[in-house]
């Protein structure tokens, strides 16, 4: 089969194409991607030489581009987003554009090939987040609970669920949507903050911690979000959403206080800074129906946040252009 991954050279998206291309060498895999400033050829230099593996630099939002590209495509990976809620708040119109009319765009494109009978997609994972729920102060979200999105690019990720679910029910288009939450681990942008605060502390600098750090986030490594997604495309049934996740909680003070630790520093490292002007308190996701696809959780969040120090300390070429570029 021919699979698209479209945000392929980013952080997930990078993981997933690594992953697969490896796993799967009787399927072909193309890698799209605008190549923003959060994607990088770095993050696919590993599976380069790959018989069964192309890269191919593209915007979502080119319905000509994609209508050709989706001819040739069975299965479709939807990653490509803008990704970072801070740059949302202030420059929420790229949210916009790339979340929702992009993936309305990939919808059309696909939508204009089946009724053309020039190609039927045979499946298509639409990768949202659980930021689409809005906060939850006890229990968990599942995948029925109402969309309650409080910031811009959460907003942008609950409108292009509603544009994917409209193509499914009209054009009987095959999609699966998956709801992820905080993913963490190599090659993620030092922009978040478990890369950004490890990135600091490699360079002894101190931590830009929002308001009290009281707000409760729940992590999973991302070779887990990869498996994950390996089991939505084998065993997740069309028409379904699917929450991918894990319970492992912690406030962003209690993480930052974590990684100073791990890091030898101290807490005079924590800098506080103003919170975002509404920040989720706390996101939980109920997670037995993936669970049911047979998909569990491989990485405990102690031996995960190991396992990203090490890459980081082993890999500061990658991040500090990066840091040193966007004057992070
Ligand atoms: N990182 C998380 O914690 C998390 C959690 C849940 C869900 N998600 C979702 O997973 C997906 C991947 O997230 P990530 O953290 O890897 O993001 P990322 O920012 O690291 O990567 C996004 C990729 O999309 C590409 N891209 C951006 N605009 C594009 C466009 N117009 N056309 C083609 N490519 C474009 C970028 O170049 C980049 O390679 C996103 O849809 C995100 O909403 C992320």
């Amino acid at each position: 089969m021919k699979m698209l991954i479209t945000g392929g050279a980013g952080f997930i998206g990078s993981n997933f194409a690594r992953y697969m291309v490896k796993k799967y060498p009787e399927h072909e895999f193309t890698v799209f991607d605008k190549l923003t400033y959060a994607g990088n050829l770095e993050n696919i230099l590993e599976i380069r030489d790959k018989q069964n593996y192309k890269f191919v630099r593209g915007d979502v939002c080119d319905l000509n581009f994609l209508t050709y590209i989706l001819k040739d495509t069975d299965v479709v990976f939807h990653l490509a987003a803008e990704s970072h809620v801070d740059n949302s708040i202030g420059n929420s119109l790229e949210f916009t554009k790339t979340n929702a009319y992009g993936t309305h765009v990939l919808m059309e494109a696909a939508h204009l090939n089946k009724a053309a009978h020039l190609n039927k997609i045979k499946r298509f994972i639409h990768v949202s987040t659980d930021e689409v729920y809005g906060d939850i102060t006890e229990g968990s979200f599942k995948e029925d609970a109402k969309l309650v999105p409080n910031n811009p690019y959460s907003a942008s990720k609950a409108a292009a669920e509603m544009i994917v679910r409209g193509y499914y029910t009209t054009y009987k288009l095959p999609i699966i949507i998956t709801r992820g939450n905080n993913v963490y681990g190599p090659h993620q942008y030092p922009e978040k903050i478990i890369s950004r605060f490890i990135c600091n502390l490699i360079l002894d600098r101190k931590v830009p911690l929002h308001g009290e750090g009281k707000n409760i986030r729940t992590y999973i490594y991302v070779d887990d979000v990869s498996t994950a997604l390996d089991a939505v495309f084998n065993k997740g049934e069309i028409g379904e959403i699917y929450n991918i996740g894990t319970h492992d909680e912690i406030s962003n003070l209690e993480l930052t206080k974590m990684l100073i630790n791990k890091l030898g520093k101290t807490e005079d490292y924590i800098l506080h800074v103003p919170d975002r002007p509404f920040n989720d308190r706390r996101y939980s996701l109920d997670l037995s129906k993936i669970n049911s696809l047979g998909w569990k959780q491989e990485t405990g969040f102690e031996q995960g946040i190991d396992k990203a120090i090490e890459w980081y300390k082993r890999n500061v070429t990658w991040w500090l252009k990066l840091l040193n570029h966007n004057g992070l």
